[in-house]
């Protein structure tokens, strides 16, 4: 009922509205007053956190999105190399694992039977295990040696939106609480990084704030056929994520790439017209910035439309944006957060301009419990 939605058309778009909660709800309570992280759920001792040589992350579908992401930020904050792999793919492939690897599953549902029978397989290969998952007492979570719960609240809307960027705070969180166990990171670094994960909350909802800028992009493209998203570094992920939502949900075309691979055989694709959206890392990023600028220059030139999500403030892209849509300053490895917004804005509302159940994809299930 619309009581249930909050007024809300769909589930999928009170839950994108309640993400600035949720993301707040997910960082409650793990860090103290002075920035230091407290993750007392994590379950598995301090020295064997400290032997771990190895992470790999398991997931599916947006899930593993997240994952992508969390190997950028893991990897640069404890230098410990971070693999990602689809459920299904790591299990069958004869991995190498050790008690000394940490296997980390992210599942929204915790019921996704793929992601399942990996985390089965590394335990058996005497690996730790914690799972990153929404729903309390699921199977992933009651299988693995320790849980961070991301505190989402239930998803109704069978794309994920509150339970993807909870699930980026979690992995943060994680990155975070092994390098202050390891001693990678000096406390005030950490304290600096969970100082900019307070403010997120804040940032998301400023993007919310805009979200008729999004509804009126939406609304041009509702006989669109093809869609193309481009990113680089932390925001290579959210291109795919971006293409994802559309194909869910308004059963279109639509491919993310990372921005350098481009040349190397996408560009071939760009023709009159054709949307694509563009994730511009912040400036602080400068050699990563100024790549993101060239490669929206020339897709541009090629007669592509550009929508590109860009920082406040960040004028060098203006002349190469056909549409423009701003996102909160923040730093790039946290840029994620803010910038799926919008591309969740857009795929529900143009799914709902389309005509579709966006709450009820064709096809598609909430949580799949079979292989
Ligand atoms: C299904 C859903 C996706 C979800 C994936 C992983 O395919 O339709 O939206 O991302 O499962 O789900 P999980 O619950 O494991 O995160």
């Amino acid at each position: 009922s619309a009581a249930e939605k909050d007024g809300f058309d769909w589930f999928m778009r009170k839950e994108i509205f309640e993400q600035p909660r949720a993301v707040a709800d997910a960082l409650l309570g793990r860090h103290t007053e002075s920035g230091a992280l407290q993750l007392d759920e994590v379950r598995i001792s301090e020295q064997e956190l400290r032997d771990i040589d190895k992470i790999i992350i398991v997931a599916c579908g947006t899930s593993c999105y997240a994952a992508m992401v969390a190997k950028y930020a893991i990897e640069h904050w404890t230098r410990i190399p971070c693999e990602v792999e689809l459920s299904h793919e790591f299990r069958y492939r004869d991995p190498i694992l050790t008690r000394q690897t940490l296997v980390v599953a992210i599942s929204q549902s915790g019921e996704t039977a793929d992601t399942l029978m990996a985390i089965r397989y590394a335990r058996e290969q005497r690996s730790k295990v914690l799972a990153i998952c929404n729903t309390n007492g699921s199977t992933i979570p009651r299988e693995s040696d320790a849980v961070i719960y991301t505190h989402a609240g239930p998803e109704i809307g069978v794309a994920s939106t509150k339970g993807f960027v909870t699930q980026l705070i979690a992995c943060y969180l994680l990155g975070l609480y092994l390098a202050q166990v390891r001693g990678t990171k000096f406390g005030d670094e950490i304290a600096a990084v969970v100082d900019d994960l307070a403010r997120m909350p804040e940032h998301v909802q400023a993007v919310l704030d805009r979200a008729d800028e999004v509804y009126a992009i939406a609304a041009q493209h509702a006989a669109t056929r093809s869609v193309l998203f481009l990113g680089r570094h932390a925001g290579f992920p959210i291109a795919l994520e971006g293409a994802l939502k559309l194909k869910e949900l308004a059963y279109i075309h639509a491919e993310g790439f990372a921005a350098g691979e481009l040349k190397h055989g996408p560009i071939a694709l760009i023709e009159e017209g054709l949307p694509v959206f563009c994730v511009v890392p912040p400036r602080g990023r400068d050699e990563l910035h100024q790549k993101m600028v060239s490669a929206i220059q020339e897709i541009r030139a090629r007669g592509a439309h550009t929508i590109v999500l860009a920082e406040e403030g960040d004028e060098s892209i203006a002349p190469y944006a056909d549409v423009l849509i701003r996102l909160p300053r923040v730093p790039t490895l946290l840029q994620p957060v803010v910038a799926v917004v919008p591309l969740q804005l857009f795929a529900c509302e143009l799914a709902t301009q389309m005509g579709h159940d966006v709450d009820q994809p064709r096809n598609l299930a909430k949580s799949v419990t079979v292989e």
